[in-house]
Formats: structure tokens, sequence, C-alpha cells
């Protein structure tokens, strides 16, 4: 922490109301490198969150009455100070989360730019005049902040899930409560820090810490919060959706996924090899989107797996802090278990481990990138979130049997396919059960685009037109002129 050039963005205390709040009772915060540890944040008390959570509806009742062009010059100065910030900002993303300091602040940058895109688009909130049925009558509608809203946010994209929430939240007038992951919470407190010093008012924006458990329950069930959105695992998901359900809570939420990356024989092979890679072992492989099974075409698999092998052992896992590091540690070692449990079923079922160049001695948080090959539809790893860096490659013959396998999985988040048949583009991408599709692309994240899933990857869209949608209510006025 002390390479820092702006010590004040490190802060172990909660953002709450505007002030920096203790606790009795704190928790570890610990480097994936080493585990050594980095500092403590507060375990907030019942009583703290709720207050927190009121002083976040009175916060929302001013914050609501200013224009939208007043909000969005206030979230233009946030954005300008994390872009100015982006290398503090990189370096304790790196030092809590494990990912390469220059991949740290590609995400920054990607979370600076959802508090662009929204302080924009809150300008643009319009309602409609609605031809009436009535002669005397006049419809139309309005759209409203619905009011104050809460996230809990996850450790592998510590910055960007929390603007994509928070930016057009507060560029619709509502207030937040941000529960940053426990892994990963220094981030989004250099956030807060940020956000007071661009002028958001007290109350607006609020990053709360603690026991998941606890706030979990107060952040969906708190009669006070309107809103709910999370990233994170299905399991957990589906959990807290059930607790919105007490207070009839709108909810958003960006759960797991089980991406196809599907190569067709009429693929630009190079084109497909290079983006496998960006797609399999972004972040690690800790991420949503990232590739789950890889499917190739019988006629062109040995070309793209001696390619792709190839590149994967240039891979060098290491220090993220570290120049030519790809891949950091994993974040914890029970993830590493749920890999290797992947890993040994899948070879218990015919599955074969490639030997690649570059490997590492594994030890505490750090796996080597792996190739599974003879992969089959029996094997836990074409079912099961992987969540690291491990390829698993089957084979297929034609365009129906792989659409069928591709979508043969409770997840729909996202899919990637190579072909360079228009018609083939089509048809793939309309059958394929997916929120999110690349074509020719193994990177869709953009601020500007729809992100969210189908099937049990999730509800809702972050980012683009729709995002903001989420943290709004529309009121149908009807008015009688006669
Ligand atoms: C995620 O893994 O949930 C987010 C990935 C992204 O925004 O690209």
């Amino acid at each position: 922490m002390n390479r820092l050039s702006n010590p004040a963005l490190f802060r172990q205390s909660c953002y709450i109301n505007g002030q920096w709040v203790d606790s009795a009772k704190t928790l570890t915060v610990t480097n994936p490198v080493d585990q050594s540890v980095l500092g403590t944040i507060p375990s907030l008390s019942v009583e703290q969150v709720n207050d927190a959570i009121v002083q976040a509806h009175e916060g929302m009742l001013s914050w609501s009455k200013l224009t939208a062009k007043q909000r969005s010059i206030i979230l233009h100065r946030w954005f300008t100070l994390i872009e100015a910030n982006v290398d503090d900002l990189g370096l304790l993303m790196t030092l809590e989360q494990g990912k390469p300091f220059n991949e740290a602040k590609g995400e920054i940058r990607y979370a600076a730019s959802f508090i662009e895109w929204f302080a924009e688009e809150g300008k643009r909130v319009y309602g409609e005049t609605i031809p009436q049925t009535v002669t005397s009558n006049r419809i139309l509608t309005i759209k409203q902040p619905i009011g104050v809203c809460s996230a809990i946010t996850p450790w592998n994209f510590p910055a960007a899930m929390i603007t994509r929430k928070a930016a057009p939240a507060l560029a619709a007038g509502c207030s937040m409560l941000i529960k940053p992951a426990s892994e990963t919470p220094f981030t989004a407190l250099a956030l807060a820090e940020l956000a007071a010093q661009a002028g958001i008012p007290a109350g607006v924006f609020n990053v709360v810490t603690g026991e998941s458990r606890v706030l979990g329950e107060l952040l969906t069930r708190h009669p006070l919060i309107s809103k709910f959105s999370f990233t994170g695992s299905t399991q957990v998901g589906r959990q807290l959706y059930e607790q919105c359900a007490s207070t009839i809570k709108k909810t958003s939420l960006e759960l797991g996924g089980n991406a196809p990356f599907i190569v067709f024989d009429d693929a630009d092979i190079d084109k497909a090899v290079s983006s496998a890679i960006q797609a399999k072992f972004r972040n690690g492989g800790q991420t949503c989107v990232c590739v789950n099974r890889f499917y190739i075409h019988d006629a062109i698999y040995e070309q793209f797996l001696t390619k792709f092998v190839a590149k994967v052992s240039q891979l060098r896992v290491g220090n993220g802090l570290d120049e030519g590091t790809d891949i950091g540690p994993m974040i914890t070692s029970r993830a590493i278990e749920g890999m290797h449990a992947l890993v040994d079923d899948a070879i218990a079922k015919g599955a074969r481990k490639l030997t690649l160049g570059n490997e590492i001695a594994e030890q505490g948080h750090f796996i080597n990138p792996k190739v599974l090959v003879d992969v089959d539809d029996s094997m836990d790893i074409v079912h099961e979130e992987i969540f690291g860096p491990i390829a698993a490659m089957i084979r297929f013959h034609d365009e129906d049997e792989v659409i069928r396998r591709a979508n043969a999985t409770i997840y729909g988040l996202a899919a990637y396919f190579f072909s360079k048949d228009i018609g083939r583009v089509y048809r793939v991408a309309e059958k394929l059960q997916s929120g999110m599709v690349g074509i020719n692309t193994g990177m869709i994240s953009n601020e500007v685009a729809p992100f969210g899933g189908v099937k049990q990857s999730g509800l809702g869209k972050e980012g683009s037109r729709y995002g903001i949608e989420d943290y709004l209510t529309v009121k149908y006025l009807c008015i009688d002129i006669a």
C-alpha cells in the first residue's frame, strides 16, 4: 500500500452518509499472492446497516430533486477523478484481487466508462404521450427514480461491477448502498473516496462491509430498499432472489455462466485461436463470460488445438505486479480445490491433460493453465462453471448437433462462435440460448451494450440504454381535460 501516490485512497472504514465509519468488529483482507494481511474493514452491526439504509433514503430524497443535468455534472467529475487515479486504483485492485496490473487498470477504465455513459444517459430518460381512447382524456407517462437501491458485488471485478450498478442508479436519481466482496473491499472504498471528492452528496453513494449473511439479509429484506442488484453465482443469487420476494423488490441478477466457444470449419483459425485465449484466460478464467467449453469442428480440430496449445504454453503465471504476468493467483484455495475436482473427474472419465510449456510449481493460490482433450458430455466440467484457467476441448461434427450441445445447460449468459458463412452466422446466433453472443470475437464487454443472461444466468440488463431502466419506474398519468 505504501506504493500508492495518493494514500487517501486506501480506506479501511465504511463510507456511509458522507462519513467514514468504523465498527467494533473487523474483517481481515489478504493478498492472494501470499495471504499476507493488507488491512482490515469494519464488520458492521445490524444497527449500523439499518442506520445506513435510513440515511440512504434521506440522501435519495434530495438527490432525486436535482435535474438530470446537475447529477450528470457531478457524475462526470467522479468519472474524471477515477481516470486520473487509474494507477493507484489498479494497484489496489492487483493487491487485493490478484489480476495483472495492466488488466486491473483496464478494469478501472471499464468501470469509469459506465459512469461516463450513464452521466449522459440520465439526461435521456424520456416519458411519452399515448393516443387517448376517450376524447377528453390525455394519457402520458413519466419515469421516476425507483428509490433506495442496494447491491452485492463480486471479487472478480472489484470496480466495474460496482459502477455498472451505481452509475445508472445515481444518474436516475436513486441512492445506492454497495456491499463489496469481503475479499476485495479496498477498490470499492477508494471509489467512495473519489465519489466524495467529486461532490456526490451524503447518503447517495454508500459502501458497507461486513458478514455477507448479515448484510445480505438486510440489503434484500429492508422495506426502505426498492431495488436490489447482485452479481455472483446462481446458487447465491437464487437465495437472495427469494429474500427479495419478502418485500417484492425489483431485482437484477447477473449470475453464473457456462459459455460455449464454437469454431466451425469455415472459420478464420488464427483469429479464433487468439480470441479463444482472451475469452478463456481473461482474469485467469475467473469471469462469468469466460469460455467453459470449446467445441471445435472435426475437420479443423488438430489445427486449432496445435495453435491454441502453443499460445497457452506462452502464458506466464505469477504475481500480478510482475511485468509480463498473464495469469495472477486465484482468489481462494477453495476455488482451486473446485478446479482440481473438475479436472480429476474429467480424467477419471477418459479426458487427457496435455503437457504445456512454461509451467510453474503449483503452490498457494497459483495454478497453471490446463488444456483437457477428449472431453465429453458425461464430465462435470461440461456442466459446471470452471471459473479458472482450464480449457476443455470437445469435437463436434455438424451445426445442429453443436447447437443442441451448446444449449444443454441451465445457464445462458455468453456464447461465442467463429464462422465466415453469413447464413450460418444468423442461424447460429438466433438459435443459441444465451443473453450475449460474440461472433468472430472473444471480447464482448463494453458500456454501450446490454450485458445480461437468460435461463438461470439471471435477470435484467446492465450497461447500455437498457441499464438505467432497472432503476426507474414508469408512472402512467391520465388527465381529464373536459
Ligand atoms: C462478470 O464476470 O460478471 C463481468 C464480466 C464483464 O463485464 O466482462
